[in-house]
């Protein structure tokens, strides 16, 4: 359905926000459980859309799922075996979908999974994800849009990355994990996503040596006991409220970081002039009078997020100069630049450099959020804009941050 978020900017934000759980572990995790015996509960798993596409995909293939009065989210694999196959209609919905390939071969030997959708910042292929599971002993065959993957011999094996996938680096491990024999990621993604993967692995009796390095080594066990565990804070989601004061001109404490996870958004948003320190519980951040240029390359962690790059581009449109933004992760997330002009921003794309070059103020207008932090910075540019901005398809912020609303309203945004 079409949702619209319309925002009428000019006013600082000031007060507290509580980052939610991190959608990037919650969705591998909830893929990585249905590889254990017996009922996984996770603990801090955000409520958005795509936790929701998940769970009817863990559904639709026998899982059952429920939302506990904690809050918590129970996730049972029957004892039996489950449905390999997941549904094109689900998949296309969610990216993270092809995170079921691992824990699939993982468990069952055997995954039929669609190959996944997803945001348009893009091409997404899976070459390194099919690289890593054929080295493992999987036979491999992509036809009418599913992967089909076997893997009754699978064994331990040694797999280098081109590129520090994300994906790939969780897929594998997760077939690893239950791979007779010892594996080695080599060139790994270090994200703390990663890391977070790799401790809730080994909390259901896993056994993962160097996750958050790249080299990652992998025993193969026989069985993983299902466990409770509580998800990482969302480091993106923090980064975009971080933002959110920068470029309203407020202060805000954003609660339930972790510092570390942090530091590459941190030392970027430092150096465009904004006030940020470590406080009790938080990290308070605090807008200058103004913007400074900065130069931003977006990298695999640790890095600068790609995922933050597109709420950066929304703050530099109002810097004090001209700023350059190098994207080198993925091919085509420069989608916003279009409708950042609408709002009077002036950029300049050539291939993989955006050139953003300052300008006083920001237009409310009407726009289209073209992925999920491509909304998100649509939001941090009508905090500051003149007037009324009006998002559409805003069902793509919903996917990844939890409350938005409520959650800008608490700091006296005026969003509806
Ligand atoms: C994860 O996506 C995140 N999604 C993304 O967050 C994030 O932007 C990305 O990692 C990078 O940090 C989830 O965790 C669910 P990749 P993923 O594989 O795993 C190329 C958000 O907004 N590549 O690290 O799909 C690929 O084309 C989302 O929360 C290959 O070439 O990212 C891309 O250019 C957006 N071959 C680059 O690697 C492969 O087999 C990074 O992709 C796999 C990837």
């Amino acid at each position: 359905m079409k949702e619209t978020l319309i925002i009428e900017g000019g006013t600082p934000l000031f007060g507290r926000v509580r980052a939610s759980g991190a959608k990037n572990a919650g969705l591998v995790l909830m893929a990585a459980s249905i590889m254990a015996d017996g009922e996984t509960i996770l603990d801090n798993l955000p409520r958005i859309r795509d936790v929701e596409v998940m769970i009817d995909i863990l559904n639709s293939i026998n899982v059952d799922t429920c939302w506990k009065d904690d809050g918590s989210l129970s996730i049972h694999p029957p004892a039996g075996g489950i449905n390999k196959q997941t549904s094109y209609e689900l998949a296309k919905q969610l990216r993270a979908s092809n995170l079921f390939l691992g824990a699939m071969l993982g468990r069952e030997k055997e995954a039929i999974i669609s190959l996944p959708g997803g945001c348009d910042i893009g091409s997404r292929p899976m070459d390194l994800h099919i690289k890593g599971i054929q080295a493992l002993g999987a036979e491999v065959a992509i036809e009418h849009g599913y992967i089909y993957a076997r893997a009754k011999n699978a064994s331990g094996a040694r797999v280098y990355l081109d590129f520090p996938s994300v994906g790939a680096t969780e897929n594998i491990m997760m077939m690893a994990a239950m791979t007779p024999g010892q594996s080695i990621i080599e060139n790994a993604a270090k994200e703390p996503e990663i890391v977070d993967l790799a401790n809730f692995l080994n909390s259901m009796g896993g056994r993962i040596r160097g996750a958050g390095t790249d080299i990652i080594k992998i025993e193969g066990v026989q069985q993983l006991k299902a466990c409770r565990y509580a998800i990482i804070p969302d480091r993106i989601e923090a980064g975009t409220y971080m933002v959110a004061a920068a470029i309203s001109g407020g202060e805000v404490i954003v609660e339930n970081i972790i510092p570390t996870h942090l530091h590459p958004i941190v030392a970027k948003i430092q150096e465009t002039g904004a006030y940020v320190r470590e406080v009790e519980g938080g990290l308070l951040v605090r807008a200058s009078d103004k913007i400074l240029p900065i130069d931003i390359k977006t990298l695999p962690y640790p890095g600068f997020p790609t995922d933050m790059q597109s709420q950066m581009m929304a703050l530099l449109c109002l810097g004090e100069g001209s700023s350059v933004i190098v994207e080198n992760v993925f091919e085509n997330r420069f989608q916003i630049v279009d409708e950042l002009k609408r709002m009077g921003a002036s950029i300049k794309v050539e291939g993989h450099t955006a050139v953003v070059k300052g300008v006083k103020t920001l237009y409310g207008a009407r726009v289209k959020a073209t992925d999920l932090r491509a909304g998100a910075a649509l939001v941090l540019a009508g905090l500051a804009a003149q007037g009324e901005t009006i998002i559409e398809n805003a069902t793509h912020i919903f996917r990844g941050y939890e409350n938005i609303r409520q959650k800008l309203t608490n700091l006296g945004a005026k969003v509806r």
